[in-house]
C-alpha cells in the first residue's frame, strides 16, 4: 500500500489569528469575522444536529476508504474511529456541546474530533467537502426514515385488516357525492384504505432507490484529485451505487422533493380517512365511536366528544403539502452546483418526515379503538334506496334493456319518496306497477345482504370476496 500522503506533514496552521476567528475552519481567507447577526442567520446547527449520527457514519466510511487507498495511515484511522465513537457517545448522552460559532453539524463534529485526536482529525476532511458530506448525510438520514415509514405503513395496514376481518358482513351505505349510492361492507370500505397505503409503501420503496446513491467523492463540485475509491465507500455505507456526476451529486435535492411528494400522498390518504372518521362519529351518522383516549372534550360544552386526532391529521396534511411546494421552489432555477439555498432543504424535509411518521403512528393506535354501530350503518343503508341499482339489474336479468330498467326504477323511487318508505317495503302489486316483469323473487335482490352478496367478482364487496381479499392482503404483509 502506498505511504499515506499527509500522515507525517507537520500541522502548520496559522497561529496569528485571534482565538474566536480561528474557530471557523474557513476563516483564513477573511479579514474580519462575520457579524453576530450573519452568524446566526447562516448557521444551521440548531436543526442539522439531527444528522449527527449519519454524519459520523459517513465520516467513518470516508476515513476507512482514505486509509484503504493509502491517503491516511492506519493509526490515523484508529484515532479517527475512536474519536468519532466518543463523540457519538457524547451526542447520545446529551453532553456534546454544540456551538453556533461552528455553523453546522459537520464543523462541530470535526472540531471536536480535532480537539480529541489532533492531526488525524484534521486529515479526515481530505478529498471531501461539506457539499458532498451534507448530501450524503441527508441521504443516509432519509433512507433510515423511509425504512421506518414503510414499516409504519405496514403496521397500519395490518390494523386495518384486523378491523376489517370483524366486519365483512357489516353493511353500510357506500356513497358517491356523499349521497347513499349502493351498499358495501365496512370491511370493503376499510380495504380501500389498505390499497391506498399499499401504493404509498411502493412509492417510498421506489423513492428509496434514488435516495440511495452516494454523493461522497463529488467533493465541492468537480470531484477530487486524490485517488479515492467511491465504490468502496458506497459499499461500506450500503448505498446501491454512486451518484454518477459530481455536479449533480452535490446540488440536486430531487430525492427530497420526491420523498415529500410521497409524504403528501400519504397525508392526503390519511386526511380522507380522517374526514370519514369525523363524519361517521358525528351523531348525525353515528356509525362509529372512537375510544375516549383519542378524543377530547370542550371546556364550555359538556356533551362534546371531539375526534381531535383525526382532525389534526387532516390539518397536518396542509403543512406536508406546503413542504413539497417549499422544496420545489427552493430548487427551482438554482444554477449548478451547490448553493447555500440548499441548506433550506432540511427543515421542510425533517418536518415532513416527522409529520407523516407521527400521523401513521397515531392512526395505527387509533384504528383498534374504533367501535362500530352496525345497526346505525345498516339503517342508513336501508334509507337511501341503496338497492335501486339491484332492482334495475334484476329487470335486466328478466330481459329489459338497462336504460328502460333504470327509468322504471326511477319511477319506483319517486313513488317511495312520496310515501317515505324503501323499495323493499313495497308490496308485490305495488312494485308490479313499474314493470310486469317483477315477481316474488324480487325481494332477494332488494335486500341489502342480497345486494352485497351479488358483487362477488374480484374487487367486489361480497363477504366471501372481501374475506379472500383480506387473506391475500395478510400474505402480502408477511
Ligand atoms: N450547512 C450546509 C448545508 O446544509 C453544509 C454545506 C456547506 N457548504 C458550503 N459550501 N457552505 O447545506
Amino acid at each position: 500500500m502506498a505511504a499515506p500522503r499527509n500522515s507525517t506533514a507537520a500541522s502548520d496552521a496559522p497561529t496569528a489569528k485571534p482565538a474566536a476567528e480561528a474557530a471557523k475552519p474557513w476563516s483564513g481567507r477573511f479579514s474580519e469575522p462575520v457579524s453576530d447577526l450573519v452568524k446566526r442567520f447562516t448557521a444551521s446547527v440548531s436543526f442539522d444536529q439531527r444528522l449527527a449520527e449519519f454524519d459520523i457514519d459517513g465520516s467513518i466510511g470516508h476515513a476507512r476508504m482514505l486509509q484503504a487507498v493509502g491517503i491516511i495511515s492506519a493509526q490515523d484511522l484508529v484515532d479517527i474511529e475512536n474519536g468519532l465513537a466518543q463523540i457519538r457517545g457524547e451526542i447520545r448522552s446529551g453532553v456534546f456541546s454544540w456551538s453556533l460559532d461552528l455553523e453546522d453539524v459537520h464543523l462541530n463534529i470535526e472540531k471536536r474530533l480535532t480537539d480529541l485526536v489532533g492531526d488525524a482529525g484534521k486529515r479526515l476532511h481530505t478529498a471531501r467537502s461539506r457539499n458532498d458530506q451534507v448530501a450524503t448525510d441527508i441521504r443516509l438520514y432519509l433512507r433510515a426514515a423511509i425504512d421506518h415509514i414503510i414499516a409504519q405503513i405496514r403496521a397500519l395496514q395490518s390494523a386495518l385488516l384486523d378491523l376489517a376481518e370483524a366486519h365483512t358482513d357489516t353493511v353500510m351505505p357506500g356513497f358517491t357525492h356523499l349521497q347513499v349510492a349502493q351498499p358495501v361492507s365496512f370491511a370493503h370500505h376499510l380495504l380501500a384504505y389498505y390499497e391506498m397505503l399499499a401504493r404509498d409503501g411502493q412509492r417510498y420503496a421506489d423513492c428509496r432507490k434514488r435516495v440511495n446513491r452516494l454523493p461522497l467523492g463529488a467533493a465541492a463540485l468537480a470531484g477530487t484529485s486524490y485517488p479515492i475509491d467511491r465504490q468502496l465507500v458506497a459499499k461500506m455505507l450500503q448505498f446501491d451505487g454512486v451518484a454518477e456526476n459530481s455536479l449533480d451529486a452535490v446540488s440536486d435535492r430531487d430525492f427530497a422533493i420526491e420523498f415529500c411528494a410521497c409524504a403528501s400522498l400519504t397525508m392526503t390518504h390519511l386526511s380522507r380517512f380522517s374526514e370519514e372518521l369525523i363524519l361517521w362519529m358525528s351523531p348525525r351518522f353515528g356509525f362509529i365511536d372512537i375510544a375516549d383516549r383519542f378524543c377530547t372534550g370542550s371546556s364550555i360544552m359538556p356533551q362534546k366528544k371531539n375526534p381531535d386526532v383525526a382532525e389534526l391529521v387532516r390539518g397536518k396534511t396542509g403543512r406536508v403539502n406546503g413542504h413539497l411546494v417549499a422544496l420545489l421552489t427552493l430548487m427551482k432555477g438554482q444554477p449548478l452546483a451547490y448553493n447555500k439555498d440548499n441548506q433550506e432543504d432540511k427543515e421542510p424535509l425533517f418536518d415532513a418526515i416527522d409529520t407523516v411518521s407521527q400521523s401513521l403512528a397515531v392512526f395505527t393506535d387509533m384504528v383498534p379503538g374504533i367501535t362500530v354501530n352496525r345497526d346505525a350503518m345498516r339503517a342508513a343503508a336501508a334509507q337511501g334506496f341503496a338497492t335501486a341499482t339491484d332492482l334495475a339489474d334484476y329487470l335486466v336479468r328478466k330481459g329489459l334493456p338497462f336504460r328502460a330498467a333504470h327509468e322504471a326504477v326511477a319511477q319506483a323511487v319517486r313513488f317511495c319518496e312520496a310515501r317515505r318508505c324503501d323499495l323493499a317495503d313495497l308490496k308485490l302489486p305495488e312494485l308490479q306497477q313499474f314493470s310486469r316483469l317483477i315477481s316474488e323473487d324480487v325481494y332477494a335482490a332488494l335486500t341489502l345482504d342480497g345486494a352485497l352478496h351479488a358483487r362477488s367478482h374480484i374487487g367486489g364487496t361480497a363477504p366471501a370476496r372481501v374475506k379472500s381479499a383480506i387473506a391475500k392482503a395478510r400474505k402480502a404483509l408477511k
